[in-house]
C-alpha cells in the first residue's frame, strides 16, 4: 500500500485512452481511492500517454522488439510493472494477449474492461458481432483477468439499447461514453476499497459471493459519468 494507504494502481494502454481518461478524471476528483503510480503503453504513439503526462502521471513505453516471443516481452513488461509495486493493474485497451506466466504472476491484481456483455463476444469486433446477432442490448464488462482471454470472473456490466440503424462505430462510441467510462472507475473503486475481492476464482461483494455480475442499465445515462 502507498503512504496514503491507497492501493497502488498501474494502467496499461495501447491506444486512445478514453478509459484511462475516465480513470484519471475519477482519480483527480477524489472518486478513486488509489495511488495512480504509472501508465504503461506498448505503443509510443498511444494518445492516452499524452493525456496521462498532462495530468502529471508518470508514463512508460515498452514496445515489442522484432520477432520477440510473447513470454520475453511479458517478462520485460512484468519487470517494469514490478518497479511500480502495484496492488492493482488495470488493462484499459491494452491490445496484447498476455501469456499464462504473466497472468499467474499478477493473479488477482489484473482487471480488464471488455466491450461486450460477457460471456458474449470474447475477442475483437464485439460491436459488429452484437449488431450481426440482432441483439437489442449491448454492453461492457469489468472482469478479473484469467489465463483464458476475456473469460475471468465478471464484477460489473453496463448495458445500453441498440438503436435502429446503429453502425458498429456509432454503437462503440455510445458504449464508450455511456458505459465504459462510467463503469470502469466505479468497479476499480469497489476493488480498491475492498468491497469487491477475488478469492478462489469467485468474486465477493460486500462479503457475499457474487452469483452473477452486477448490472447497470446505462441507456438513460448522460455522457458525463460523475453527475449521478
Ligand atoms: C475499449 O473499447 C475497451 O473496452 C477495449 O479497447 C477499447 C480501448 O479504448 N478493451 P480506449 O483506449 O480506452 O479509448
Amino acid at each position: 500500500m502507498s503512504e496514503q494507504q491507497h492501493p497502488a494502481l498501474v494502467v496499461l494502454i495501447s491506444g486512445q485512452g478514453r478509459n484511462l481518461e475516465a480513470i484519471i478524471n475519477a482519480y483527480k476528483r477524489g472518486r478513486l481511492s488509489v495511488d495512480l503510480r504509472a501508465v504503461i503503453s506498448n505503443r509510443s504513439t498511444a494518445p492516452g500517454l499524452a493525456y496521462a503526462r498532462n495530468a502529471g502521471i508518470s508514463t512508460h513505453v515498452i514496445a515489442a522488439r522484432e520477432n520477440e516471443q510473447r513470454e520475453d516481452y511479458d517478462a520485460r513488461l512484468a519487470e517494469l510493472i514490478q518497479e511500480c509495486s502495484p496492488d492493482l493493474i488495470a488493462l484499459a485497451g491494452f491490445m496484447r494477449i498476455l501469456s499464462s506466466g504473466f497472468v499467474q504472476q499478477f493473479s488477482g491484481k489484473l482487471i480488464n474492461i471488455h466491450p461486450s456483455l460477457l460471456p458474449k463476444y470474447r475477442g475483437l469486433d464485439t460491436h459488429r458481432k452484437a449488431l450481426a446477432a440482432g441483439d437489442s442490448k449491448h454492453g461492457a464488462s469489468i472482469h478479473f483477468v484469467s489465463e483464458d482471454l476475456d473469460a475471468g470472473p465478471v464484477l460489473l456490466q453496463g448495458s445500453i439499447d441498440v438503436a435502429a440503424g446503429d453502425t458498429p462505430e456509432a454503437l462503440a462510441q455510445r458504449l464508450m461514453q455511456q458505459v465504459e467510462q462510467r463503469i470502469y472507475p466505479k468497479a476499480l473503486e469497489w476493488i480498491a476499497t475492498g468491497r469487491a475481492t477475488l478469492s478462489d476464482g469467485h468474486i465477493e461483494f460486500d462479503g457475499y459471493i457474487l452469483e452473477a455480475p452486477i448490472h447497470e442499465d446505462c441507456s438513460e445515462k448522460s455522457a458525463a459519468p460523475f453527475l449521478d
